[in-house]
């Protein structure tokens, strides 16, 4: 086993499946079986984090001198895998944080899968046909009134570059204007996974307008907002790409 005294452990996964429950729960089972003084933390690479960066930033901040991520998606993602010690070198030269971080192996290649399906094999399954048909709730026929659809990415790089925060920032502005939160004018706004320009993240488009913008701030979604959503003036400074088919901003 590596040598923890001192250290963190940050466990690595994914929001979209974790619904903040397997991770914590991982960890609190961890925390006492590993070496006394040994942080336990938890960090996803997607929708409302916490992102990777903010828990080694708090590490940082609390002079933690070494931090280990584990990768714990099963099955484990390659490309983010691959991605990872980049975006982390990365971090390190950013801050230029004493604490130094490093990768584990994933978690997965440590667990017997075909085991673990032999083993629920052995137990009772669920007929299907005990539970009542059903696809979805009548209300979700419904399409709701609006103008414009927001796709903001938190996909793990734009999570990376703090996306999360900025998409709270955003739906907090929304609300502060009722035109833009129902009826007709409405901005629908969803959080999407990799919108593939990760390297202009944090990353959001505006449809039908077909607005890219990217290198998103406070400030710049502050002016989305104000000019693009209410006056229909795309920011042009922060439009990254124009979809073809609409008119230049
Ligand atoms: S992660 Fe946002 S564009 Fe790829």
């Amino acid at each position: 086993m590596l040598d923890l005294g001192g250290q963190a452990v940050v466990l690595y996964g994914r929001a979209a499946f974790d619904r903040s429950q397997a991770l914590p729960a991982l960890a609190d089972d961890l925390r006492p079986t590993l070496p006394a003084g040994t942080r336990v933390e938890w960090a996803y690479a997607d929708l409302a984090g916490p992102s990777l960066p903010d828990v080694l930033d708090r590490l940082a901040a609390e002079e933690v001198r070494e931090a280990i991520v584990v990768t714990c998606m099963v099955p484990a993602d390659p490309s983010l895998s691959t991605w990872l010690a980049g975006a982390l070198s990365q971090w390190s030269a950013d801050r230029k944080s004493p604490m130094s971080v490093r990768i584990a192996a994933p978690a997965e290649r440590a667990l017997d899968m075909a085991g673990a399906v032999r083993c629920v094999l052995r137990h009772s399954a669920v007929e299907v046909t005990s539970v009542a048909p059903n696809l979805g709730k009548p209300g979700w026929s419904k399409i709701p009134e609006h103008q414009r659809q927001v796709f903001f990415c938190v996909g793990a790089r734009c999570l990376h570059r703090g996306a999360e925060p900025l998409y709270q920032h955003l739906r907090a502005r929304l609300k502060e204007h009722r035109v833009l939160s129902a009826g007709p004018r409405r901005a629908m706004c969803a959080r999407s996974t990799c919108l593939f320009p990760c390297n202009l993240g944090p990353v959001m488009v505006v449809h039908p307008d077909g607005a890219w913008y990217g290198g998103l701030t406070r400030e710049r979604l502050d002016k989305i907002v104000s000019e693009h959503l209410l006056l229909n003036r795309p920011v042009q400074e922060a439009v990254v790409h124009v979809t073809p088919g609409h008119p230049d901003p």
